[in-house]
């Protein structure tokens, strides 16, 4: 087993999944504006250091990605953030790509950057303790949309963004999304979820990645979120299954999906039928951004100071995200 196949089990196996906590100061200030209270460095460590510190961090969550401004934050009570999550049994990862742009010749879609003088930032981020990343290609779909242009571009730069990771000894967490906005059916983001997922996988083994040393996260199948027509949650798993059966090479140890603006219960529910249906040998878990953190982000706004609280809400979130990652979450839990 190579070490990066080691990182990556560390992370996601036993029900454990990843908290996505690596919104930039943009996406945390529309975050911490939404529930009133004010974007600056002091409230931003805070809300994350109640998060860190909660009992859940290495029973059910395996991994954290932080952002840059994160990973350089000191506690209120003196350690360094990498080493509060490595403490409790969890790995700190990293955010490295610095944003989607418009991409040239196709303006209405999205490139994402952060190649230049990647390198030199993975050394940086590994001496602080970061042991995995993440870099997120974005896709929306249209009429016209996804263009070859963005599929091809975007599987370039994952590659080769994954490749100067493994390099460094880290694990990348391979992230295409196939965004949910639009009223396209669930079948058209089969379609396309599928070609992205297989450029992607070209480029890779082109770049000759490890395989056996990645986290994907991908997006479930959807209808877009203004379609018509609706499908059911069972559907969801079964088409979301045998997508990434089709698209996805069997070396890949794991999948960790990314909630993509499904409430908390929704994204719980579809893990955990995915994971009743489960006839891959994939492990599928979480990598969930707002899909465990809405709720105590809510609470916490309350009462800045009340941590008991909001890590009350954070644990509970976690453990229902572990139960459905085994497959043995129900709605009579979320109340007990
Ligand atoms: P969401 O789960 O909120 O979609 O965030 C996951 C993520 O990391 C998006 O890049």
């Amino acid at each position: 087993m190579s070490e990066l196949n080691k990182i990556v089990l560390k992370i996601i196996s036993n029900g454990k999944g990843i908290l996505a906590a690596d919104e930039s100061n943009g996406t945390m200030k529309k975050r911490l504006d939404a529930v009133n209270v004010s974007s600056n460095p002091e409230n931003r460590l805070l809300f994350r250091e109640i998060l860190f510190s909660s009992k859940c961090i290495g029973e059910c969550i395996g991994g954290i990605i932080l952002y840059d401004e994160t990973i350089n934050q000191t506690t209120s009570f003196g350690k360094s953030i990498p080493d509060l999550i490595a403490s409790s049994g969890a790995i700190p990862g990293i955010k490295v790509d610095t944003g989607a742009k418009d991409l040239a010749n196709s303006p209405e879609e999205k490139i994402t950057e952060g190649l230049d003088g990647l390198r030199e930032r993975l050394k940086k981020y590994y001496d602080l303790g970061a042991r995995f990343t993440k870099w997120r290609g974005v896709y929306s779909i249209s009429e016209k949309y996804p263009s070859k242009l963005a599929i091809h571009s975007n599987a370039h730069s994952l590659a080769r963004y994954a490749a100067l990771v493994q390099e460094s000894g880290m694990v990348p967490i391979v992230e295409p999304e196939v965004l949910m906005n639009g009223n396209h059916s669930s079948d058209v983001c089969f379609s396309k979820t599928s070609e992205v997922l297989e450029k992607c996988f070209e480029e890779l083994i082109l770049h000759k990645i490890d395989l056996s040393g990645i986290i994907l996260k991908p997006n479930m199948i959807l209808a877009g979120d203004q379609s018509k027509y609706k499908i059911s949650k069972e559907e969801v798993s079964h088409k979301t299954l045998e997508c990434l059966k089709g698209s996805v090479p069997s070396e890949v140890p794991g999948i960790a999906f990314l909630s993509g603006g499904q409430s908390e219960i929704e994204a719980t529910e579809n893990l955990n039928l995915i994971n009743n249906i489960n006839n891959t040998k994939f492990i599928m878990t979480y990598s969930y951004g707002r899909a465990l953190q809405q709720s105590a982000l809510k609470m916490w706004s309350k009462n800045i100071n009340d941590k008991e609280v909001t890590q009350n809400i954070f644990n509970h979130r976690a453990k229902m995200c572990s139960m459905a990652a085994k497959g043995k979450w129900s709605y009579e839990l979320e109340s007990k």
